[in-house]
């Protein structure tokens, strides 16, 4: 009998994300006769059995689109705000696979859908994940699609915002996505030839950074560009928050826990206005005019790359050969020409963050980028 399955994107949407469910559906469809049914929305249309028919007609046109066709959410199974409230609809998801005679459920999406998707793998379902994400934080695969057109979006952006610098003797500073890893940051950084380039995995000394931009000025060159992963943060703040972390793990009544995690937020909070306090900051420290510019969507949106659309496909059909060798719990991941199927159980454990000695670092620091450490 013919497979049945089932696909879903979850989380953040990416370039590449109807590439990839081409690539799985025409596969499964036209090459191994199965079929194949589409759900709205991510785990929450799941739950809601939104679902769209994904024949030929509708695999047709869609690989060059950005965005998915099926639409997205963030919502988790076991955390789903239904109602005013947040509760754990897991049962209901595993009900739903039973009631449309899933063979497997294809979950597309980053590192907290590959999580997701493990814990559904462990409920007794057939589960196989393909990882996306513009961030390329996920982990045992060479790169995730979506990187690679966030990258070219990142890296013209600083090309452009290269000559406007230079004309009016400012500090750029643009602001790229990238909440835990620096992937996109540091490689965007590279490739347009920031001046400096601050990640979440190297924090950075506001000085260090100042002295960079001081030193280009004494050289004659009047203009810098910084790139700043969303998520990079100081070695003061660092220290800070573990202070607070600290305090929350070892208050020792209530109200000590209470004031001690009310600190914690606040310091978080502080931290969502980072790349402003970090251009204000620079323009005191070297006298330099600064101006920001958050990229923000423009990286997630629009056509994929062609080297996104090669990697979706390759990766789709790679999600088509292993249904039909009934090889699930895994995700596809991308090893140089190849596509192999790794655990999904050690996918869902941890991201990929950029070791300190990773290549690129060394690129960086060897063309003369400064880090910030
Ligand atoms: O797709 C990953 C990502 O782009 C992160 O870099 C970013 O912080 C996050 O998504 C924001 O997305 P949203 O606003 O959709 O939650």
């Amino acid at each position: 009998m013919a497979k049945f399955v089932g696909i879903l994107t979850s989380g953040g949407d990416c370039p590449g994300l109807n590439a990839a469910i081409r690539g799985v559906g025409k596969a499964a469809l036209g090459f191994y006769g199965m079929q194949v049914i589409g759900f709205r929305d991510g785990f929450r249309g799941f739950m809601e059995n939104r679902t769209m028919e994904l024949d030929g007609d509708m695999l047709s046109g869609i690989l060059t689109q950005g965005g998915t066709i099926l639409g997205t959410s963030r919502d988790k199974p076991h955390r789903m705000p239904v109602g005013g409230k947040v509760v754990d609809v897991t049962d209901v998801i595993v009900d739903n696979y039973h009631k449309h005679h899933l063979d497997v459920l294809v979950c597309l999406g980053g590192g907290g859908t590959q999580k997701n998707a493990y814990r559904l793998a462990q409920k007794g379902l057939n589960i196989i994940t393909l990882p996306k994400t513009i961030d390329n934080d996920v982990t045992l695969t060479d790169v995730t699609f979506g990187f690679d057109t966030a990258l070219g979006v990142a890296t013209e952006a600083i090309d452009r915002l290269h000559s406007t610098a230079h004309s009016h003797h400012r500090i750029i500073v643009v602001e790229i996505m990238g909440n835990k890893v620096g992937w996109l940051a540091l490689g965007a950084g590279i490739a347009g030839g920031a001046d400096a380039i601050l990640i979440p995995e190297i924090p950075y000394e506001m000085e260090r950074v100042a002295d960079a931009i001081r030193s280009r000025s004494h050289r004659g060159k009047r203009f810098s560009l910084v790139a700043v992963a969303e998520g990079a943060i100081s070695r003061q703040k660092v220290h800070a928050l573990r202070a607070a972390e600290n305090k929350v793990a070892k208050a020792k009544s209530r109200a000590d826990q209470a004031s001690a995690e009310a600190e914690l937020k606040q310091l978080e909070a502080q931290h969502a206005g980072n790349t402003m306090r970090l251009a204000r900051e620079l323009e005191e420290l070297t006298g330099l005019e600064s101006r920001v510019t958050i990229l923000g969507y423009l990286q997630r949106g629009g056509t994929p790359s062609a080297a996104d659309r090669l990697l979706a496909t390759r990766l789709g059909t790679g999600c088509a050969d292993l249904i039909k060798k009934g090889r699930y719990g895994v995700m596809v991941a991308a090893r140089a020409d190849e596509t192999r199927p790794v655990p999904l159980e050690e996918v869902s454990r941890r991201l990929k963050f950029v070791p300190p000695d990773h290549p690129w670092v060394g690129t960086a620091r060897r063309v003369g980028t400064c880090l910030g450490d």
